[in-house]
Parts: C-alpha cells; sequence; structure tokens
C-alpha cells in the first residue's frame, strides 16, 4: 500500500542536508531550536506560483483557445449519447467505442480479468539447467536438439505475426469496447510469448540470426508463415473496411485462420514436442516457458471461438453453405501443412511420439476445431494419442463461453509436470 503521508513533506524535507549539518545528541545547555513552522498541503504559499510561460507554451494555449470540441463528437453518430447494451455488436457498430460499460459480451470481460490473473514473465523461471544440458555433448541426441531450434524457430516469429494481425488488422476492426480490451490483454501475452523465446535464445546461446530466420529459410516453417500472412494482408490494408457480405466474410475468415488454425493447430505439433521433453525431464526450463505460454494460447482460442460464434450469431447471412466450404477447405490446408511441419521436424520415433502419432493428434483436434465454430468433423473417430497433453494444458480450461466458464486461473500458480 502506498502512504500517502510520505506524499505530505513540506518540499524541504527531501533536500539533501547540508554537511555541516549532521546529526548529533542536543546538549543539554544549547538553546533549542524553534520548532519548524508544520506544513500542511493546504498550507503550501500558492503565491509562488505566478503565471510564467515562454513564447512556446503561450502559442500553445493560443492553439487550444482555438479547439473546437464539437467535430471530434460529431464523428461518433451516437453524438453525446449514452451507450445502451442493445446499441453493442461485434463489427461494424455505430455506438461509442470508448465507453467500455454497460458489457453486453460478459465472456470477454471475464477472460481479460482471467488472463490478467494469468500473468507471468520469462525471466521467472530458472534456465540452469537447460544451459548445463544444451551445453554437453551427449546430453541431448541431434534429432531432440532439432526439436529444440526448429520449435524456437517456428514460435519465434510466429507469435509476432499474431501480435501484428491483433493491433494492424483486426483491433480496427472488431467494434466492441470489452474485446478489445481483450485484445489489448492478448496483444501483450503475445509481446511475453517473444520475449520467452528471446529469453530462450539468449540463454542457450543460440544463434540468434538463424533462429529468427528460420521462417525465411527452412521451407516447413515457411510455409505456415507465409499461409498466415496471406490472411493479414488481406483485411491490413488501412483502406479496408468492413460492412459489406464480402468484407465481412474475409475479417471472419481472418479470425477462423489465426484463432483456429494459426493459435489453435500450428503451435500443437510444437507444444507436444517440447512438452514431452520437459516430461523426460529435459529442457525444464524451455519446457516450463512453453508450458505457460500453451496456458495463454488456449485461452486466445477460446477467445477467438466465442467472437466468431458472435459474428456469426449476428450475422447470419455470412455463414453460407460456400463460405463454410471455404472454411472448412482452409482449416485442412493448415493441418496439411502441420503434419508436413511434423514429418519435418521428427524424421524418426523421438520422445515417445512419431510423425503417424502427430498426425492423428493434429486430426484429433482438427475435428475440435471445426465442431468448435460449427462445422462438422473431417476425421471421424480420430483419437488423441497424447492423453497427458490434456492433462498439462487441462482440457477443462478449453472450453469457451458457450460451454462453460474459466475460473481456475491464478497469478504466479506452479505448474506441475506430474
Ligand atoms: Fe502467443
Ligand atoms: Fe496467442
Amino acid at each position: 500500500m502506498l502512504d500517502w503521508n510520505a506524499f505530505n513533506e513540506p518540499d524541504d524535507a527531501v533536500a539533501p542536508p547540508p554537511p555541516q549539518a549532521k546529526k548529533s545528541e542536543p546538549q543539554a545547555d544549547a538553546p533549542q531550536a524553534a520548532p519548524a513552522p508544520e506544513h500542511t498541503v493546504d498550507s503550501v504559499d500558492t503565491t509562488r506560483y505566478e503565471p510564467t510561460g515562454s513564447a512556446a507554451y503561450e502559442a500553445a494555449q493560443k492553439a487550444l483557445e482555438a479547439l473546437d470540441v464539437a467535430p471530434g463528437l460529431e464523428e461518433l453518430e451516437m453524438g453525446a449519447e449514452r451507450v445502451e447494451v442493445d446499441d453493442k455488436k461485434m463489427i461494424n457498430c455505430r455506438a461509442d467505442l470508448n465507453q467500455l460499460v454497460p458489457f453486453k459480451y460478459d465472456w470477454a470481460w471475464t477472460k481479460y480479468l482471467d488472463g490478467c490473473a494469468n500473468h507471468w514473465m520469462p525471466q521467472e523461471i530458472n534456465m540452469t539447467q537447460d544451459i548445463a544440458l544444451w551445453r554437453s555433448n551427449d546430453g541431448l541426441s541431434e534429432d531432440e536438439r532439432k526439436i529444440v531450434m526448429r520449435n524456437l524457430g517456428f514460435f519465434s516469429t510466429a507469435d509476432s505475426l499474431v501480435a501484428n494481425n491483433l493491433v494492424l488488422s483486426i483491433y480496427r476492426l472488431i467494434t466492441n469496447p470489452e474485446c478489445r480490451q481483450y485484445l489489448l490483454r492478448q496483444a501483450f501475452e503475445e509481446a511475453i510469448h517473444t520475449h520467452a523465446y528471446q529469453y530462450c535464445i539468449e540463454s542457450l546461446g543460440m544463434d540468434e540470426g538463424e533462429i529468427f530466420n528460420m521462417y525465411r529459410e527452412v521451407p516447413a516453417v515457411a510455409k505456415k508463415a507465409a499461409w498466415a500472412l496471406k490472411y493479414t494482408q488481406a483485411i491490413g490494408n488501412p483502406q479496408f473496411q468492413t460492412g459489406t457480405l464480402e468484407n465481412d466474410q474475409e475479417l471472419l475468415q481472418n479470425l477462423i485462420a489465426f484463432y483456429c488454425v494459426l493459435e489453435g493447430l500450428f503451435f500443437y505439433c510444437g507444444f507436444s514436442q517440447i512438452l514431452s521433453m520437459g516430461r523426460r525431464n529435459k529442457m525444464t526450463g524451455v519446457a516450463e516457458q512453453f508450458q505457460y505460454i500453451l496456458r495463454d494460447e488456449s485461452m486466445h482460442v477460446n477467445f477467438g471461438v466465442d467472437v466468431i460464434n458472435q459474428i456469426k450469431n449476428e450475422n447470419p447471412q455470412l455463414w453460407t453453405e460456400a463460405f463454410q466450404a471455404k472454411i472448412t477447405q482452409m482449416i485442412l490446408e493448415g493441418l496439411a501443412l502441420e503434419i508436413e511441419y511434423a514429418r519435418d521436424t521428427m524424421p524418426r520415433g523421438v520422445l515417445g511420439m512419431n510423425a503417424q502419432m502427430m498426425e492423428e493428434y493434429l486430426k484429433f483436434i482438427t475435428n475440435r476445431r471445426l465442431t468448435q465454430i460449427g462445422l462438422s468433423e473431417q476425421f471421424p473417430g480420430a483419437e488423441n494419442p497424447f492423453p497427458w497433453m490434456s492433462e498439462i494444458m487441462d482440457l477443462r480450461k478449453e472450453k469457451n463461453f458457450f460451454e462453460t466458464r474459466v475460473t481456475e486461473y491464478q497469478v504466479g500458480g506452479a505448474l506441475s509436470w506430474e
């Protein structure tokens, strides 16, 4: 708690004492100094503050005198009206977006609060054992080293792609303040994730250029990044506006590409590989960073799914059969790219998994992403060969608003490998 008394001292009380003013016990016969006048906040001598100013300050004041506030208010079609809940919409909303309340989408605000309660920083994680293991000649197999390198290579730039899409494309087009509040929280979490990868790369003494440029050099990594960038470019043009069927579908497609495929599928091969390493007591610091990131990411996916479903509910005309077919194909393209990535990173069995098992796992996740947004499963009977993944990230927390709400998150909650 702040102690406000500390801000109630007279100004001269904080000045450093002169050298000769060393404190000593008062002599019994020495004359006592008169007590200093008592200063309070209210007793400050305001006559000391005569109006003064430079020519630049006077010019600034003159400019403000000429400021007309009316045009700014007229930009908002609701004028100075108070916002009603029924005025609020996910896209194409004309109500004042600076008024956070009253909430219409309580789930968005709850997720914002849950995200804040889940706050963590990369430096809190001890990397000492990872550094020793990475430097040792026989601690990790070549295949295990490749998995660490490839995943840091993919993730170190993938989170930047997500953050750029959020702040440069999506934020402007989602016209709801409580959702924007979550988007700002998510954007900071993406910055923390990029920070975490940088922290791992620096701690392990890796070649930074090699890792950060992997998305331009290694085909299995580059294809995933290029696939996602295509959807950012579609709506990232500052001239792009929603409000037509075609453009609203374009935005919805971007949301599904980023939330359901990039964050909801492209991350899962890498997450399961690194977490499998952690379960084997290898690279436990890196694995712990990934575990925190996975916890954030499952929340991002849930939020995205809720936004997508809300836009569908409010704009049913967008969800045509042709559009559903297009979206299904887009998600399956993402699946194919992730399977290719699995094969590239696991030419042989490693860490109790192989590319075939990963393919099954990715099909299992793809089914889930499809059904979460109301599309049909494409791989009936696909099962999860890595049930420990569900335990680590706790699929109960993967529920979205339309199923249940998350309440388990707490700041600084210890993660367990059990
Ligand atoms: Fe992220
Ligand atoms: Fe994310």
